[in-house]
């Protein structure tokens, strides 16, 4: 058994007993009812299960949780798709998404969401060329796997919301 205690979403969880093999994305589902998550190939091959990550340098990546135990999140901070919308209002990538119908059955969209996130963020502090927009997203997103191949609606929606906000996102051209 270990004791777990993290932030998820702004909120403190824990200490907590957790068994050493439990995954994080039983923890989140089954301990803490937040089904957002989801549980796709169990094989950190598709990212369904993606979460983000804050690091202590102010960064954020993604993790999965279908084979990651609970145990390793430990004193983290992490943000899941229940944490994106503020005040009951959809965060801008959320409304792309919808806007385009980003998605069909929706399994993978959490994945995507926070894949798109972390790249806004990172985008933020570094941001790339018009010229390099479309491979910059492809290369973020790959690796999440779309079973309803939803892909090119989730590259438009993520695009979307860089070129909306191009200042903060792209570098100048001049
Ligand atoms: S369910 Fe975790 S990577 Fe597929
Ligand atoms: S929308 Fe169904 S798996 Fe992506």
């Amino acid at each position: 058994m270990t004791k777990l205690s993290l932030t998820i979403n702004g909120r403190a969880y824990g200490p907590v007993d957790v068994r050493d093999e439990l995954s994080m994305n039983d923890f989140l589902r089954e301990y803490l009812g937040m089904t957002g998550t989801k549980f796709g190939c169990g094989a950190a091959q598709c990212l369904s299960c993606a979460v983000i990550v804050d690091a202590p340098d102010g960064t954020s990546y993604t993790s999965p949780t279908c084979i990651t135990s609970a145990a390793s999140f430990d004193g983290k901070t992490i943000r899941t798709v229940e944490g994106h919308a503020k005040d009951g209002e959809l965060s801008a990538l959320q409304k792309a998404f919808i806007q385009h119908f980003a998605f069909q059955c929706g399994y993978c969209t959490a994945g995507f969401l926070n894949e798109g996130q972390v790249l806004l963020e990172r985008l933020a502090k570094a941001p790339v060329k018009r010229a390099d927009l479309e491979t910059t997203i492809a290369e973020a997103l790959d690796g999440h796997i779309c079973r309803c191949t939803g892909y090119i609606k989730y590259h438009e929606a993520v695009g979307d919301v860089i070129l909306a906000d191009s200042k903060r996102y792209l570098a100048a051209t001049r």
